[in-house]
């Protein structure tokens, strides 16, 4: 199982300035997630799929992406909007307006619709832009609300922090933790990593928790109870 973990799970090439964090997560992984998000109440959890599509054309027009562009081009979908988030605070906060838009269209279908569980279980699904398209919304969604005022106020420490060594240690550490045994516990100890090493690049004010959560909140649905701790002071 681990050397599974181990060959599979690789980071993304050469590191490059990111807010919305840079890895990649194995398939086995990935079906793990899916089942771990399996939504409690399926009566009231429904992604109204041409809402969904609707939702999604609207999302796409502001970032120039084609009308077909779906869930199904997460890949892509990710590396749009990091490319916008990358370049400048004021492009940022039109990401995140886009982004409310997106979340008010789909109403209560966004949890349902934002769930590795739903999506794979459509027809034909690829576990890694399915990942990549959901986690692009979870990052977008810990970035504009929680953790909008921190991003605003330290944009560019942030999104370089990403390309150190620092970064690059955490998440290899993770590369080599994460298992299905393993796998809550791995996402906490990379989480207080990522803390104490955005806390070290960026000023301890709030950069810790905002690296933590940026991580965490992908993990959210999978890994129940797991928080990121706010420093005192
Ligand atoms: C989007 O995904 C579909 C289905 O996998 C694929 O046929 C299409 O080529 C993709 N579009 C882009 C621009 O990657
Ligand atoms: C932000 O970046 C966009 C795209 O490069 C550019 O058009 C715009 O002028 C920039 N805005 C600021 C405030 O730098
Ligand atoms: C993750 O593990 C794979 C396989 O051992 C390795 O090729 C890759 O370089 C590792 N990535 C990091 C960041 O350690």
């Amino acid at each position: 199982m681990r050397s599974v973990a181990l060959s599979l799970l690789v980071l993304l090439g050469a590191a490059q300035a990111s807010i919305l964090l840079p890895y990649h997560m194995p398939d086995e992984l990935i079906q793990l997630m899916a089942f771990r998000e399996q939504p409690q109440n399926a009566a009231i959890s429904v992604c109204n799929d041409i809402q969904f599509n609707y939702c999604q054309t609207h999302f796409n027009q502001f970032f120039g992406m084609d009308d077909s562009i779906s869930w199904r081009n997460g890949s892509y979908i990710f590396n749009t909007v990091q490319n916008y988030l990358m370049m400048n605070v004021t492009e940022l906060v039109k990401v995140c307006n886009t982004r409310t838009q997106f979340y008010q269209c789909l109403g209560s279908s966004y949890y349902p619709c934002m769930n590795l569980y739903t999506l794979l279980n459509k027809p034909q699904p690829d576990f890694s832009n399915t990942f990549d398209y959901v986690r692009t919304f979870r990052g977008l969604e810990w970035m504009c609300v929680g953790g909008f005022s921190e991003v605003v106020a330290q944009w560019s420490c942030l999104a370089t922090f990403p390309t150190t060594k620092a970064y690059q240690n955490c998440i290899g550490n993770f590369n080599q933790t994460v298992s299905a045994a393993n796998f809550c516990p791995a996402v906490a100890q990379t989480g207080v990593c990522l803390n104490d090493a955005y806390n070290a690049a960026c000023g301890p004010a709030g950069a810790g928790y905002f690296g933590c959560e940026n991580f965490r909140i992908t993990f959210d649905n999978s890994c129940w109870g797991l928080r990121c701790m706010v420093d005192s002071q």
